[in-house]
C-alpha cells in the first residue's frame, strides 16, 4: 500500500470522529435564515416536484453524494454502496481524489475501487475528481485518462489548502499559474469541470478568478460539516505546530449558506451546489433559496453506512428528500424553480455580513428570485 492509499484509509478512520466537525454545524446562522411559512400551499404534497436536469440526466432530487473515496480495494465496497445508493435514489455521485490511480501507476486492482461507481450508478452522473495541486506534477493526458477510466460526466477539481496546511504531508503549491491549467481543461477536456472546496467555503474572490477561467459549476463545501483542518490536526502530535494551528482552524471559512450567497453574486449563470453541513432537508431547502441549485453532502451518509449499514443509509437519504419536500410544500413551492422565489427572511448578522462583503441583501434576494 502507498502512501496516498494509506491515508485516504486513515482520513475515513478520523473524519467519523464527531471532533472534527464545526461547531453546531451553523445552527446559530441557520436560525438567521428563515423561509416563510405558507398555511395555504394551494396545492398537495405530492404534488411536489424535486426533481431537476443535471449534466444530461434527470435525477429524482437536486442532491449529490459528493467525493469521499477510492484508492484501495478495501475501499471499492464502500463506493459500490454509496453508488447503490445513489442509482437508487437518483441522485448524483462524486468519487474521491483519483490520485491514487495516479500514483500506482494505474493499477488495476486500484483503477477499480472507483470505477465501480460508474458500473453500479448508470443512470446518474458520476463525477471524477483530483486536487487542484496535483495538476502542478500531472500531465493533461493524465487527468483526460482519470476521466476516462471513470466514464466521468464531469471533473471535480478540489481546493484545500487548509488541509494541506495541516496536513503532515500536505502539498500547498497553489500557484496562480494553476489556472492555466484549469482554462485549458475547460477548454479541451470535453467535460464540464467543477471546483469544489472541502469544508472551508468559496469566497467571491476564489469564484472571480475560476470563473475567468471558464469554470461555470461550483460545489461551496462551506464551514458546517466537516472540517478537515481538525482532521489533519488529529492525525499529528499535540504540542506540534501542525496540531496547534489546526485546532487555531476550528471555526476558519466561510459558513456554507454566506458561500452560497458569495458564489451566486460572483457567478450569476453558474450552476451552484451547497455543501458542508447540509446534512437535512431543510437546509438544502434553505441554500436553494438563497441561491444554491443543489445540495450535496458527504459524511453523515458514509457514517450511517459504515455505522448501521446500507438500510439505514438508505433511509437517511429517504428522509433527507421527504424534509425538502415538506420545506417546499410549507414554501408553497411546487417546484425548485418556484422554492427559489419562495420569501426568505436574513436576520441582521447575515445582512450585516452581506453588506460589508458588498451585496445588498434586498437586491440580491430579487435577483436570485426573477434571474440575474
Ligand atoms: C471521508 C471523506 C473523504 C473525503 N475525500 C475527499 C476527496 O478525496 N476529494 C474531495 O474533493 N473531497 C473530499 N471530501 C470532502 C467532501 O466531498 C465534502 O466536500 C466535505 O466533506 C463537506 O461535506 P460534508 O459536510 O457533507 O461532509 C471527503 C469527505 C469525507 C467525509
Amino acid at each position: 500500500m502507498d502512501e496516498v492509499q494509506s491515508r485516504k484509509l486513515h482520513h475515513i478512520e478520523v473524519a467519523l470522529d464527531p471532533r472534527v466537525d464545526f461547531e453546531d454545524n451553523c445552527s446559530d446562522l441557520y436560525r438567521e435564515i428563515q423561509l416563510v411559512h405558507r398555511a395555504f400551499p394551494g396545492f398537495e404534497l405530492g404534488d411536489v416536484d424535486s426533481s431537476l436536469e443535471f449534466l444530461g440526466y434527470r435525477l429524482e432530487a437536486p442532491l449529490m453524494i459528493t467525493g469521499m473515496t477510492g484508492g484501495h480495494p478495501s475501499l471499492t465496497g464502500i463506493n459500490r454502496a454509496l453508488a447503490e445508493l445513489a442509482e437508487k435514489k437518483r441522485v448524483a455521485i462524486g468519487v474521491g481524489s483519483q490520485r491514487a490511480i495516479v500514483t500506482s501507476g494505474f493499477r488495476e486492482d486500484v483503477v477499480a475501487s472507483y470505477r465501480v461507481v460508474r458500473d453500479v450508478a448508470r443512470d446518474v452522473p458520476v463525477i471524477g475528481n483530483i486536487g487542484l495541486n496535483t495538476l502542478n506534477d500531472v500531465e493533461y493526458d493524465t487527468i483526460v485518462k482519470l476521466v476516462e477510466v471513470l466514464e466521468a460526466d464531469a471533473l471535480a477539481i478540489h481546493l484545500n489548502p487548509a488541509q494541506e496546511v495541516i496536513q503532515p504531508e500536505g502539498d500547498t503549491r497553489f500557484n496562480h499559474r494553476l489556472l492555466e491549467k484549469v482554462r485549458e481543461l475547460v477548454k479541451t477536456l470535453g467535460k464540464p469541470v467543477i471546483v469544489k472546496e472541502v469544508g472551508n467555503g468559496l469566497s467571491m474572490e476564489t469564484v472571480k478568478v475560476f470563473h475567468d477561467a471558464g469554470v461555470r459549476i461550483y460545489d461551496v463545501a462551506g464551514a458546517c460539516g466537516t472540517n478537515w483542518a481538525l482532521v489533519e490536526a488529529l492525525r499529528n502530535q499535540p504540542g506540534t505546530p501542525r496540531y496547534e494551528c489546526g485546532i487555531m482552524l476550528a471555526k476558519w471559512g466561510i459558513p456554507t449558506p454566506l458561500s452560497v450567497i458569495e458564489t451566486r453574486f460572483t457567478a450569476t449563470d453558474s450552476f451552484i451546489i451547497a455543501s458542508g453541513g447540509v446534512w437535512d432537508g431543510f437546509k438544502a431547502a434553505v441554500n436553494i433559496v438563497l441561491g444554491a441549485d443543489m445540495a450535496g453532502l458527504a459524511k453523515p451518509l458514509l457514517k450511517k453506512l459504515l455505522k448501521e449499514g446500507l438500510k439505514q443509509a438508505e433511509t437517511y437519504l429517504d428522509t433527507y428528500v421527504f424534509e425538502l419536500k415538506t420545506a417546499m410544500f410549507l414554501s408553497g413551492a411546487r417546484t425548485l424553480r418556484e422554492l427559489r422565489e419562495a420569501p426568505v427572511i436574513l436576520g441582521g448578522r447575515v445582512t450585516g455580513i452581506m453588506l460589508q462583503r458588498g451585496i445588498d441583501p434586498a437586491t440580491y434576494l430579487r435577483q436570485v428570485r426573477r434571474g440575474f
